[in-house]
């Protein structure tokens, strides 16, 4: 009997990926935990919530999480949970040294005291820091964070595979690229640029906007960590991109989303530049393909397009969030 935990599965990646295995049934119990802060909605599982079990916990509370270990004995523990907003991170790191780093060594605990079979880590590129003229990391490139968010998600990562060398833990790790899709909150980047040209609103871009990323759609990432989970190879970090063509400068994305949505390229507004803001993510993915035989589905143009058909389907998700967020920054911080 296997019986699977996902951390942060009501947020954005763990919801998808949530949905993903219970459509695969690939494992006979699902439980998710999740604290439902920042980025988490029991909503985003509302169509899944009869077919697991869901525990709403912070993963701080180290005696709890031991507990929940300890009832459920998980097979698979695929651990998601994390603060993730790389502003907020700046603006208050003291949450993200919490749930990213503390709250990995409960998770990492509850595995090592009812031996799980597999713990995977799902990490981010950012943790290699911002890629130079030509520069493509793998997995054995060294750690180079900027931001206080990429810096406790790469102490994450160490202490999984601390975990893996001293007591034994069959640790994965996985590193992806920027995601997109359905139920991703409105702070980040695409659906800002989505949801604020629906309101015919500006969209902000930081600085010249000629910073690079390669966006994987969420449901290619999900389908990777599940590869990973399932066949990867114990003590092995595995990075997750889609192809180069997913690879496009900020101010080019938001061009192509005016063009989709048919609003005018006037509403983009370059802002002040984030601190630390790295200019370029870009990793290989050939490792993942050669040895899983993983591949990337969804190019920018299509994902984009089911992107936005997503938002405009699902107004009142993004439009509750968007008021929930204006609320928050106005309460701590006197507004964005
Ligand atoms: N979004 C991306 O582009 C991206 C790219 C690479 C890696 N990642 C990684 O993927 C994971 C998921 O990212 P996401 O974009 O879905 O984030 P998200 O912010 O949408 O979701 C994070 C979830 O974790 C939960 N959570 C946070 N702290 C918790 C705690 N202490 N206890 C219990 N639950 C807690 C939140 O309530 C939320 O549901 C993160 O680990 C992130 O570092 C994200």
């Amino acid at each position: 009997m296997t019986r699977c935990i996902v951390t942060g599965g009501a947020g954005f990646i763990g919801s998808n990926f949530v949905r993903l295995i219970v459509k695969k049934q690939v494992f006979d119990k699902v439980v998710v935990i999740d604290k439902l802060g920042f980025g988490g909605f029991l909503e985003n599982l509302s169509d899944v919530l009869g077919k697991i079990t869901f525990i709403k916990e912070d993963l701080c509370n180290f005696s709890s999480v031991l507990r929940i270990f300890e009832e459920f004995k998980p097979t698979h523990v695929f651990h998601f949970a994390a603060e993730t907003h790389v502003d907020r991170s700046i603006i208050d790191p003291s949450s993200f040294i919490k749930s990213n780093i503390l709250g990995t060594y409960s998770i990492l605990e509850g595995a090592k005291k009812n031996s799980a079979e597999r713990l995977i880590h799902v990490s981010t590129d950012e943790v290699y820091g911002s890629a130079d003229s030509g520069e493509i990391f793998t997995e054995q490139s060294s750690l180079n964070p900027s931001s206080p968010y990429s810096a406790s998600k790469a102490s994450s990562d160490l202490l999984c595979l601390s975990y893996y060398k001293t007591f034994n833990l069959p640790v994965i790790i996985t590193r992806s690229s920027n995601n997109f899709g359905p139920y991703q909150l409105p702070e980040k980047f695409i659906p800002v640029v989505i949801t604020n040209l629906l309101e015919d609103k500006e969209i902000p871009i930081y600085g010249t906007g000629k910073n690079i990323r390669n966006w994987i759609y969420v449901d290619d990432n999900c389908e990777a960590i599940l590869q990973c989970g399932l066949f990867g190879k114990i003590g092995q970090v595995y990075n997750i991109s889609a192809d180069n063509s997913n690879e496009i400068e900020n101010v080019n994305l938001a061009k192509k989303i005016c063009k989709i949505l048919k609003k005018p390229e006037s509403l983009i507004k370059f802002v002040q530049d984030r601190p630390g803001h790295d200019f370029c993510y870009r990793i290989d993915n050939s490792k993942i393909k050669n040895e899983l035989n993983w591949r990337p589905k969804v190019d920018l143009d299509t994902g984009l397009q089911m992107t936005i058909n997503w938002y405009l389907e699902n107004e009142n998700w993004w439009r509750k969030r968007k008021k929930e967020l204006e609320e928050y920054y106005q309460q701590n911080y006197g507004g964005r």
